[in-house]
């Protein structure tokens, strides 16, 4: 069986980090759902290269080789009936890169209002891994509550700060360090950033 992983990209700065994300998991004989909130979409033909439209045009434009096995769905991010709104659609976890406020507090209060918030949701009641990107700054004392909720409830919330001990000399580092961090929690074994203590 093929590992399952879901891709949200929502609408705070850095899609970057979801983009990186998916292609970085489609080198590996894996299936893929991505999903993009309206605000993400915006955001990210804002910051990228990504013009909106279908996600794979992005990865087609910068010439992206990916496995051979791995296949890339994208959903709509409000399409109740799709199977990742099914606690029975079963999956090896889902990372949002990156969350926003808005994606937070929706997840840590429960509500489900679009398919981003309903697959983590349904994550967090069976007990799926999932992996929060937040981004803002400063943090309000709200944002910082909702992750200790989002946490509780068994989020893992992994701020997209990249660390700066491997010496990056390029935003793809930077990105890639912390896309590396993810592919760890996600039990992927990659060589994507040096690991500490260096060679
Ligand atoms: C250029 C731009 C950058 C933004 N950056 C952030 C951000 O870093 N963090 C954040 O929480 N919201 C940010 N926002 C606001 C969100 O896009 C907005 O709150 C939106 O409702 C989020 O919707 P979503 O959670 O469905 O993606 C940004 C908006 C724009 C236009």
């Amino acid at each position: 069986m093929k590992k399952k992983f879901i891709v949200a990209i929502t609408g705070a700065s850095g899609s970057i980090y979801g983009f990186h994300l998916v292609s970085a998991l489609m080198k590996y004989p894996v299936e893929v759902f991505v999903l993009m909130s309206e605000s993400g979409r915006a955001v990210a033909a804002h910051e990228t290269d990504y013009l909106s439209g279908p996600i794979d045009s992005y990865f087609r434009k910068n010439n992206e080789i990916f496995h051979s096995q791995a296949t890339l769905t994208e959903v709509d991010s409000s399409d109740f009936f799709a199977p990742v709104a099914s606690g029975s659609f079963q999956h090896n976890g889902m990372v949002i890169a990156p969350c926003s406020m808005n994606t937070l507090a929706a997840i840590s209060n429960g509500i489900t209002d679009n398919l981003i918030h309903r697959a983590a949701d349904v994550c967090l009641k069976e007990k799926r891994p999932l992996i929060l990107l937040p981004r803002e700054t400063p943090l309000s004392l709200v944002h910082l509550k909702n992750m200790t909720r989002a946490a509780k409830a068994g989020a893992t919330i992994m701020p997209p700060s990249p660390g700066f001990y491997t010496r990056p000399e390029t935003i793809n580092d930077l990105v890639n360090s912390i896309v590396a961090r993810v592919l760890d929690h996600l039990d992927i074994d990659h060589a994507l950033s040096p690991r500490w203590p260096q060679a």
